[in-house]
């Protein structure tokens, strides 16, 4: 596979679509480094690698804290020789810090958590992983989470959505700046997909109680056509295929993979589920 041998670091690996991304990733010949504040986690997904003949490590790195995005990088290269991918994968929602989420009620303090983690945390990420990507001879990329809410207002999560747009215009932007390196820069933006963030954010808008099918239906952002949330495998897919050289002439995009949630514009009750 044209990944193979790429050292590719992702931060939120330790479970949900990072964990997935670090897995096939590295089941297709890549030398992953797993990040994350999770140190349990973040160490079994490297093991779990480890244990299926791929190569993995795992790297502490809190993406809201500088230096340890700089040890972050620093560490990859010392550990595999070169970074070439750089996957901005770690995020929170607000509903996950804090029972007051709703515009009016949201402290300043969890807007600027969200914030820091979903966009800034990116933004020193790839500062910090700049001058390694320009030595790489492997067609360095950088690739972001975004979101539908990357697109359109989302009404559960003011903060979340105004993150999720601003990796819109980080990945646009990074693509423009760093174009005469020939580092790529592209966003995956993903409707629901099973993972701990959506479970943990559908409880608390009470959707808990719902099979995946009707909270398909239910989904913040429009009902899915494709009749079923995402898997993380499908976006695994995606961000290896974005990693690999067969991308080279994709720049600058955001990529929606969300079973047609975007396509249209009716929000409830699509397939008549009710
Ligand atoms: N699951 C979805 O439906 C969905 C949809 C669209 C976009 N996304 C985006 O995809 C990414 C992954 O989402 P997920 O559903 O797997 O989430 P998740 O909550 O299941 O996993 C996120 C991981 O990020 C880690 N993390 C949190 N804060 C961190 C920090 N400060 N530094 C380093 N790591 C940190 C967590 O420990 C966790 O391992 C996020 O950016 C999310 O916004 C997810």
């Amino acid at each position: 596979m044209d990944i193979e041998g790429k050292t590719i670091v992702i931060t939120g690996a330790a479970r949900g679509l990072g964990a997935a991304i670090a897995k096939l990733s590295a089941s297709r010949g890549a030398n992953v480094v797993v990040a994350d504040i999770s140190q349990t986690d973040g160490e079994a997904v490297a093991q779990h690698i480890q244990q299926a003949g791929g190569r993995a490590t795992f790297k502490y790195c809190d993406v809201t804290i500088e230096e340890q995005c700089v040890a972050l990088m620093d560490y990859a290269v010392d550990w595999f020789g070169s970074l070439d991918v750089l996957v901005n994968n770690a995020g929170i929602h607000e509903a996950m810090v804090s029972s007051q989420f709703s515009f009016e009620e949201m402290t300043t303090e969890t807007f600027d958590r969200v914030l820091n983690v979903n966009l800034r945390g990116p933004y020193i990420c790839a500062r910090a992983a700049l001058k390694y990507l320009k030595k790489s001879t492997r067609n360095p990329s950088i690739i972001n989470a975004g979101s539908t809410a990357s697109f359109v207002g989302y009404p559960f999560g003011l903060a979340y959505g105004v993150s999720k747009g601003g990796i819109a215009l980080l990945t646009k932007n990074l693509a423009v700046a760093l174009a005469p390196y020939g580092i790529r820069s592209n966003s995956y933006c993903p409707a629901s997909t099973e993972t701990e963030m959506v479970a943990s954010v559908s409880e608390r808008i009470g959707a808990m109680h719902l099979a995946p099918e009707a909270m398909s239906q239910l989904a913040p952002l429009g009902a899915h056509l494709v009749r079923r949330i995402g898997d993380t495998a499908d976006i695994a897919e995606l961000v290896c295929f974005l990693a690999g050289d067969r991308a080279s002439f994709i720049n600058g995009a955001l990529i929606l993979i969300d079973g047609g949630t975007l396509a249209w514009r009716e929000t409830v009750d699509a397939m008549g589920m009710k």
